[in-house]
């Protein structure tokens, strides 16, 4: 037995950090973000950089194709949630790899014999009012017209009367070429003063939408993430059970970078996993594993072959696992040891191989912290479930918008993989919770004041990037009564 009386397990409201000096070149303009996602040698460059240190958590209620996309877009990277059929899965992947800025796969599509009442049925489900009409009714069917707002009118005309009747036919439209640039498109919207342009292929066949209004989205993401062909990156969750299935699919879909998830990676299935990926792939398919919550944990997976490892075992907000199986650590002690040995392994082997802070973030200040304490990047689930972009349902629970929000191991999520120790006797308890977490809107409008204020209390810190706050942090614990202190105290607060 080894028992760690004189280890109090600690998490990150417990600290805060003491500035340095602040250099007059220490603004949050020259600060980079920028953070290696999987291992390197000393003195090279990693194979994936992230814009922002941000991924998002391998869940059902969090990372599908369109938190994906809006990540990326804004320099992070999600991990598609491997709790679903493989088939379904690698679907995600493609989509976020088939992404072009400003080119929307339309979700909205009826063919000409469908009927007006079908048209406003359609408009009322996914909100998009402009309909590609198509000979089968699919988003990249035979395009034989389109329908807008410009052409009908509900008050005149028969809910009865067909689309054939009242859209605007192939032969009337400006269309598009695939393969043709963004501003190629924007040049024709702006000449023939469209509002949407379609996009076909040789056959006709409908490809994308370029709506007027997307046309400057493009330079709103100086941060976006994407590769030599300008796509953008996505990363997949992956089990220890059907990865010899689902790995092949998954990077047949075009993903990045895959990630086993599970709550408890220090175990021969990850050793397992990773061995037949990099001997099957010869190297070239990079997959994290995890978590993990000591150095232990960390060398056993990092000779396994890990290219990033996950540190956090039951911190998550929808987590019950340590009251449930009694096991885990303080997210910020477990994260303080294993960094002490990512720093060690580096020393001898140099081998930079890159953690991952999962599970338990609250606050902004708690993320500068876990990067400070030696994270590279860090792993969200809570805090992308709030936005727009998320994929769970917005809801009014009394008089607050809320979004849902479930953890992999509720009943919810069915995800008994995750937890599950191999053998007959499949495990069949509860390690999270089903919940709302509060709606708080765009996902880019949040990361801009997360993101500024970890840029500020760098500039504090006098760090302009990430390895030199990690090298320069200076953390100190804190006592209740300082904590109480932190606040607003001793006043009657105003409404
Ligand atoms: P959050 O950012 O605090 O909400 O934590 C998200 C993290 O919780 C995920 O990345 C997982 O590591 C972990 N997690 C997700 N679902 C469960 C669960 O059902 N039980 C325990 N941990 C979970």
């Amino acid at each position: 037995m080894a028992l760690f009386t004189d280890e109090v397990s600690r998490t990150f409201g417990e600290y805060l950090l003491i500035p340095g000096l602040t250099t007059k070149q220490c603004i949050p303009e020259n600060v980079s973000l920028k953070t290696p996602l999987v291992k390197f040698e000393k003195g090279q460059k990693p194979f994936i950089e992230l814009n922002i240190p941000f991924v998002s958590a391998i869940m059902q209620s969090v990372s599908d194709s369109g938190l994906a996309i809006a990540l990326a877009r804004n320099g992070g990277l999600s991990f598609i949630f491997g709790s679903q059929p493989i088939s379904s899965q690698a679907e995600m992947v493609r989509k976020v790899k088939n992404f072009k800025a400003g080119f929307v796969t339309s979700d909205s599509n009826l063919t000409p014999e469908h009927t007006l009442e079908d048209v406003l049925n359609l408009i009322k489900r996914t909100g998009h009012s402009t309909i590609g009409v198509t000979e089968d009714g699919t988003s990249n069917g035979k395009l034989l017209g389109i329908v807008t707002s410009r052409d009908y009118r509900i008050s005149h005309d028969s809910k009865d009367s067909r689309i054939k009747d009242f859209m605007t036919p192939f032969s009337k439209l400006t269309v598009g070429k695939v393969g043709m640039t963004l501003s190629e498109a924007n040049q024709l919207i702006w000449e023939h003063k469209l509002n949407a342009l379609p996009i076909i292929d040789q056959d006709q066949k409908l490809v994308y939408f370029v709506f007027r209004k997307d046309y400057d989205s493009h330079k709103e993401n100086p941060y976006e993430l994407s590769d030599v062909h300008k796509k953008l990156l996505v990363g997949a969750g992956i089990n220890t059970r059907d990865y010899k299935e689902r790995v092949p699919a998954l990077v047949e879909a075009g993903a990045d970078v895959l990630c086993i998830d599970s709550s408890d990676g220090y175990s021969e299935w990850q050793k397992e996993t990773l061995t037949w990926i990099k001997q099957e792939y010869k190297g070239k398919v990079l997959v994290g594993a995890g978590n993990v919550v000591d150095k232990d944990g960390f060398y056993y997976l990092a000779e396994a072959g890990a290219d990033f490892i996950k540190v956090g075992i039951g911190g998550g907000s929808i987590c019950i696992t340590r009251e449930q199986k009694g096991i885990g650590r303080g997210q910020a002690t477990a994260l303080i040891d294993v960094a002490a040995a990512r720093n060690e392994y580096a020393q001898r082997t140099n081998t930079y191989i890159p953690i991952c802070s999962d599970g338990g973030l609250v606050h902004d200040y708690h993320m500068v912290l876990a990067l400070a304490m030696g994270a590279d990047f860090l792993m969200m689930g809570r805090y992308f479930a709030r936005f727009d972009e998320s994929p769970t349902r917005k809801l009014t629970v009394g008089n607050r918008f809320v979004k849902e929000y479930w953890g992999e191991g509720s009943n919810r999520a069915k995800n008994w993989q995750r937890y599950d120790m191999g053998g007959t006797e499949s495990l069949k308890f509860e390690e999270g919770v089903d919940s709302y977490v509060p709606y708080a809107g765009k996902m880019k409008d949040n990361l801009n004041i997360t993101l500024g204020k970890i840029k500020a209390t760098m500039c504090s810190c006098g760090a302009v990037s990430l390895p030199e706050l990690q090298n320069t942090a200076k953390i100190t614990l804190v006592s209740s009564t300082s904590i109480v202190e932190g606040g607003a105290h001793d006043v009657i607060l105003k409404e």
